[in-house]
């Protein structure tokens, strides 16, 4: 097969403001936001209209780069950081990205803060970008022969730089084995699977099916499913690596199974400052998202709701943990620590 497309570029950068495609309106409406600081970019992310990992660091970099093009100043530039970092708490992508602009900005002139903090932020786009096609190239490597692969959320070209992460993977999959299938999970409660993933794969083409999120087990169980990969939110020094809630599931079920499970992201999400999952914050999210499906209540109204939006998988049931640089194969401390160092 040809090389596959990028089913779609969600943020897009016109040198004064950044526009980004309203992620909470797919798949029936593209919607494009016009953000032009700090504040319209934190709540972008705060309400998942501008989501996944690597993508809400990307939006966050220009979130800061704007504000303080438009309000100079060591002031509003550490009031913004502040507010862009706290927007959400498990993607390490996020803070990461903030300093990075941050440092640059602090690094320069007054009057050349908002110049460097703007190029700072487009460096980090074209980075992630050029991760993705080397994570893709590393996971296809690793999966190779795989046919019938399952995926969690959306870790695609919406969640990430270039075509993603775990998504990216397997599109290079699909350059290469015809006959892939997708098995995408739906993702409750805010189904990114069924929303997002399987409109990116149907945009570039790529066979697939949908499933609930309890069936994934079931279907490994009985042989239908080759290999699980999925993206991460943060990966601890140890290995250990959140994700999107249910993950954890699907891979004690991989492990059962005896397939592979496979984690792709890049270095941006390695947290070495967390030694091991148990310190990875994992956000707590509104009841109304578990109590009601898209704005419509499934609950008895008063029915009390956990919502945690991220779980952690411990990293001996991580097959590789594939980045841009390399894979750690198994994720554990020294093979961490060395693609970091690479
Ligand atoms: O709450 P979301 O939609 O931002 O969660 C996204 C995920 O959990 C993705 O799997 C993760 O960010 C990896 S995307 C590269």
């Amino acid at each position: 097969m040809a090389v596959l497309p990028r089913a779609v570029t969600p943020l897009r950068w016109d040198g004064r403001r950044l526009h980004a495609l309203d992620q909470t309106r797919l798949p029936h409406e593209e919607v494009w936001l016009e953000l032009e600081g700090a504040q319209d970019t934190a709540d972008a992310i705060r309400r998942l209209a501008v989501r996944g990992a690597p993508n809400i660091g990307i939006a966050a970099a220009y979130g800061l780069a704007m504000e303080v093009s438009g309000r100079p100043g060591l002031g509003p530039l550490e009031d913004a950081a502040d507010l862009l970092r706290g927007a959400r708490p498990t993607a390490v992508n996020l803070a990461w990205a903030v300093d990075r602009v941050r440092e640059a900005a602090l690094a320069s002139s007054p009057a050349t803060l908002a110049a460097a903090a703007r190029a700072e932020a487009q460096r980090i786009q074209a980075a992630e970008d050029a991760a993705s096609d080397a994570i893709a190239r590393h996971g296809a490597e690793v999966l190779a022969g795989a046919r019938r692969v399952l995926t969690h959320c959306n870790a695609g070209a919406l969640a990430c730089g270039g075509r993603g992460t775990a998504l990216a993977v397997v599109l290079a999959l699909a350059e290469q084995e015809p006959d892939l299938e997708v098995l995408v999970c739906e993702t409750r409660p805010l189904l990114q699977g069924a929303r997002l993933t399987a409109w990116e794969l149907g945009r570039v083409g790529v066979a697939h099916q949908l499933l609930v999120d309890g069936a994934a087990a079931g279907l490994m169980r009985r042989g239908e499913v080759d290999a699980v990969v999925v993206g991460c939110d943060r990966v601890a020094a140890n290995g250990d690596v959140a994700n999107k809630v249910g993950t954890y599931a699907h891979a004690l079920a991989a492990r059962a199974a005896g397939i592979p499970f496979v984690v792709a992201g890049p270095t941006s999400t390695i947290d070495p400052a967390i030694d091991d999952g148990d310190g990875i914050e994992v956000e707590e999210r509104d009841a109304d998202e578990v109590a009601e499906l898209l704005g419509t209540p499934v609950a008895p109204e008063g029915t009390r709701v956990r919502n945690p939006a991220f779980d952690v998988t411990p990293a001996e049931l991580v097959t590789a943990l594939v980045t841009e640089r390399g894979v750690a194969a198994p994720p554990a401390r020294a093979s961490v620590a060395a693609l970091l160092d690479a």
